[in-house]
């Protein structure tokens, strides 16, 4: 596939369904009793993988191509697999499955592509061990890698659950997959589990698990769960994900001749950082028919053609824009002065290390970026050229660099572009039809 400069970006779309959202209407409607139904569900890799898992579990998943309909067994109905349970490219798969796993009193082995086995897991084998669980690695031919329980820190891995105790987790980095995996196996636990975050992460499960009746309780940095709630089957309508908009908001702002409206996204403010970067560099930005759907903020946003200038990107907004930095580098390079994201140094363990294939592809357009231990400076307005992007098989830097092309001189052409599957397997039609 070969992209190039377009003369103008006019019109309105939606965004495909929440990833994060997605997984964890499958994951709870599992462990719910009777009916979940899923609509505008994400038919992206990722989230099939979620399906499919739970489908191994013994648990019933009609799926017809946008709504997904899950018959919950409740909290002790899954069944252990009869093989290993494959999470394909899908961390919040994994890490939120594993949860659930600690739970379970028999074992299940996990594993996924070359991207999953270099993601770390100690940051679940911790917590979960502390709580009972037992887990043992494997090398990627299945040989024991480990005699120790916690040591090794990749999938493959095996994970015997049952017996769960509560614990008060501290945990040392703000992730909503930990504070999730914790989560899920405190409903399995012996009294109340407790996460404390040093800075809150997206609070989907909180808000969603809520919604399914268990008894949980957040407070500033700290989220409270009590055991053995009984959980209902839900309908949920999951909102268009704030993190596929990101692209079109990038699009819609970098691009001179461009107005584009993205309807029905979500804007859960621990999501919603990319807007306010997006203000805070001059983005013209609107946000109109505010409105709560199955518990969730959503809008309609609005951008334009703007002109962006730099800005500083750091702390406690860090986890509400985590999967943003990728777009949020390739708008920075379009904004007059420098823009410097710090504390960002998760950007490493995500499905490929992002200050590094950020930077890579970056240079290779001609930006003038340089990476530091936990982010990257780059300084805008060096004019971009087409380029060979190294998608590195990670989406985010796919689509990122697709709206660099886009907006560059010359035609950009990628080693691997169908990595979009894994969140938008629309998201080169959705430019097309934007596009005039
Ligand atoms: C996710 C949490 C984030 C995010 C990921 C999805 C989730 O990961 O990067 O794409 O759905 O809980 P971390 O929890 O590791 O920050």
């Amino acid at each position: 596939m070969e992209l190039e400069a377009k003369h103008s970006f006019h019109g309105e779309l939606s965004v495909p369904g929440d990833k994060s959202i997605s997984h964890r209407g499958i994951m709870f409607g599992a462990i719910s009793n009777g009916l979940t139904e899923v609509s505008n569900f994400l038919q992206g890799a990722d989230c099939l993988s979620t399906i499919s898992c739970f489908r191994q579990l013994g648990i019933s998943i009609e799926n017809d191509g946008c709504k997904v309909l899950v018959h919950g067994k409740g909290l002790h109905g899954l069944t252990a697999p009869s093989q290993i349970l494959n999470v394909g490219n899908s961390g919040t798969t994994l890490r939120l499955i594993s949860g659930i796993l600690a739970g379970q009193p028999f074992q299940s082995t996990l594993d996924g592509d070359a991207s999953i086995r270099k993601r770390p897991m100690k940051r679940i084998f911790t917590p979960l061990s502390e709580m009972g669980a037992w887990f043992q690695c494997w090398d990627s031919s299945h040989f024991p890698k480990q005699q120790q329980k916690t040591n090794s820190d990749c999938a493959p891995f095996t994970i015997q659950g049952g017996n769960t105790k509560h614990i008060h987790y501290h945990s040392p980095i703000a992730s909503a997959q930990v504070k999730s995996a914790v989560l899920l196996a405190g409903l399995y636990g012996d009294g109340i589990t407790k996460v404390t975050e040093p800075v809150l992460s997206r609070n989907h499960t909180e808000l969603m698990l809520a919604g399914f009746g268990a008894d949980i309780l957040s407070t500033d940095t700290t989220a409270a769960i009590r055991p053995e709630p009984k959980l209902e089957g839900q309908s949920i309508h999951v909102p268009g994900d704030i993190s596929s908009a990101a692209y079109f908001i990038a699009l819609g702002l970098i691009h001179p001749h461009a107005e584009i409206l993205i309807q029905n996204t979500g804007i859960n403010p621990t999501r919603s950082g990319i807007l306010q970067a997006a203000i805070a560099m001059g983005g013209k930005l609107t946000l109109l028919n505010q409105r709560t759907v199955s518990g969730e903020p959503v809008a309609d946003i609005l951008v334009s053609s703007s002109n962006l200038h730099g800005t500083v990107i750091e702390g406690n907004m860090i986890p509400t824009l985590i999967d943003e930095l990728p777009i949020l580098a390739v708008m920075a390079a379009f904004a007059e002065g420098t823009t410097i994201i710090k504390d960002a140094q998760e950007l490493k363990v995500k499905e490929s290390d992002r200050i590094a294939t950020v930077t890579e592809n970056l240079k290779a357009m001609g930006g003038d970026i340089t990476p530091t231990p936990d982010g990257m400076v780059i300084k805008g307005h060096t004019p971009l050229h087409g380029a060979q992007i190294k998608t590195y098989g990670d989406h985010r830097i796919a689509m990122s660099f697709a709206i660099a092309g886009l907006n560059a001189q010359g035609k950009t052409t990628f080693d691997e572009e169908g990595c979009v599957t894994v969140s938008y397997p629309s998201f080169y039609e959705d430019i097309e039809r934007l596009a005039w």
